[in-house]
């Protein structure tokens, strides 16, 4: 078997891809794909990667420091700023590429409420520029007796929808119901045409709700923890019994990473988590780590439209030799302790326009809000 990320469990079969492929990773300097970019690189199985990322608010080439601070990593890497919409760009980066992830999407639900045109430009246009490129690059190889191309879709849990009961399975209709998982929905349902009308090799990963260090502070997790650090409100949504199955950063990429080298051309897996807990025991737990009060949380208007559940049925993806290694325990506090140690790393992403953003969110909510 050929070496995969750890978590990796029985024999899933023949390797896709050679360990040291080129791969061409977009969207790979925000949260999850940086994540996955070092994990990948700091194998040093001769893996090569160039980054392609729009560098949006959410982008930041300080969360891929290490590995250009490398220089065993640094040679086996580049980093080439642009939009996956951009033909252009796109079609010369996958003619050199033997595979591509693509994490590319503007990723927070509450912002696709506020202003969704992004959220369609880049999972709409951009996942379609970037299968059209892998489409013709995957053709010109086929007629010269070279493997195609193949394209891996980071997708999400939240295409079903919320889930009240039971687990979804990746047979499940898709159901999404914010702009946000419209657009992934979307983006995957341009993934599957191209598998069936045009023969391109993707497979497509729907991955639960993820956390760990470099997660942007606009999401629940960090923008708790950074904002107890400040002893600022903490705005729980509504009563704040949803709930999320959480899913640790490295296992998230760790499983993408399987579906790549082990996935089955045109299959969808679901990348589940450790912990299915409601919101308030997530805040619980983060609470009691930094050693604060719950007299911090205070109950805000809810989010319209807010899922209330969603949970994964993994056994696909364990039937292909994947399992998680992170206990929720041990990734809260690694998390917790990352973003205490890391100051300026979140200082910085609370810069810029995120006051204007935190006012147009919480600004009438906080305003409005009761005791939780
Ligand atoms: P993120 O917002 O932290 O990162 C997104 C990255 O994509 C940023 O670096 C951004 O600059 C880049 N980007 C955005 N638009 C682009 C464009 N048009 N061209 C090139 N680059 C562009 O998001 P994340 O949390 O790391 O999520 C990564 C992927 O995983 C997304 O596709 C998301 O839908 C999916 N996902 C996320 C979660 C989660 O809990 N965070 C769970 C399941 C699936
Ligand atoms: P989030 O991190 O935005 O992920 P998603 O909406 O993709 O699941 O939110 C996780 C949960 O936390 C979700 O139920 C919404 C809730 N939430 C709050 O209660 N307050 C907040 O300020 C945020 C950002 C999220």
């Amino acid at each position: 078997m050929a070496d995969s990320l750890p978590g990796a469990a029985a024999d899933p079969g023949t390797p896709r891809i050679a360990p040291d492929a080129r791969l061409l990773v977009t969207g790979g300097a925000g949260f999850i794909g940086s994540a996955y970019v070092r994990d990948v690189l700091g194998r040093r199985d001769g893996a090569r990667i160039t980054v392609l990322d729009k560098l949006t608010y959410a982008g930041n080439r300080a969360n891929l420091a290490a590995v250009e601070a490398d220089p065993e990593l640094a040679a086996r890497y580049r980093f080439v700023e642009g939009d996956i919409a951009d033909p252009a760009i796109v079609g010369p980066l996958v003619a050199e590429a033997d595979a591509v992830v693509n994490f590319a999407a503007e990723s927070h639900v509450d912002r696709s409420i506020l202003d969704p045109e992004a959220f369609l430009r880049t999972g709409v246009i951009g996942v379609h520029v970037l299968l059209e490129a892998v489409r013709a690059e995957s053709g010109a190889r086929r007629a010269g007796g070279r493997p195609p191309v193949r394209y891996l879709q980071v997708s999400t849990d939240e295409v079903y929808g919320a889930v009240l009961e039971g687990r979804s399975t990746e047979t499940d209709a898709l159901a999404p119901r914010s702009p946000y998982s419209a657009a992934k929905a979307s983006g995957e349902l341009l993934v599957h045409s191209y598998v069936v009308t045009h023969g391109v090799d993707a497979v497509v990963t729907r991955g639960s709700n993820t956390y760990g260090p470099f997660h942007h502070p606009e999401k629940l997790i960090p923008l708790f923890v950074t904002n107890a650090i400040d002893d600022l409100p903490l705005p729980l949504y509504g009563d704040g019994l949803q709930e999320r199955d959480w899913l640790y950063v490295s296992d998230h990429a760790g499983a993408i990473d399987h579906v790549l080298r082990f996935g089955a051309t045109g299959e969808t897996y679901n990348v589940p988590g450790s912990a299915e807990l409601t919101n308030r025991d997530v805040v619980t737990a983060l609470l009691e780590r930094l050693g604060k009060p719950w007299s911090l949380v205070r109950s805000v208007p809810d989010r319209p439209g807010h899922d209330r559940r969603y949970a994964l049925d993994g056994s696909k993806l364990a039937a292909l030799g994947w399992r998680n290694r992170t206990p929720f325990a041990d990734g809260l506090a690694s998390t917790v302790d990352w973003f205490v140690a890391n100051e300026p790393w979140w200082r910085a992403a609370k810069s810029g326009d995120w006051d204007a953003y935190y006012e147009r969110q919480y600004g009438a909510r906080l305003a409005a809000s009761t005791e939780a």
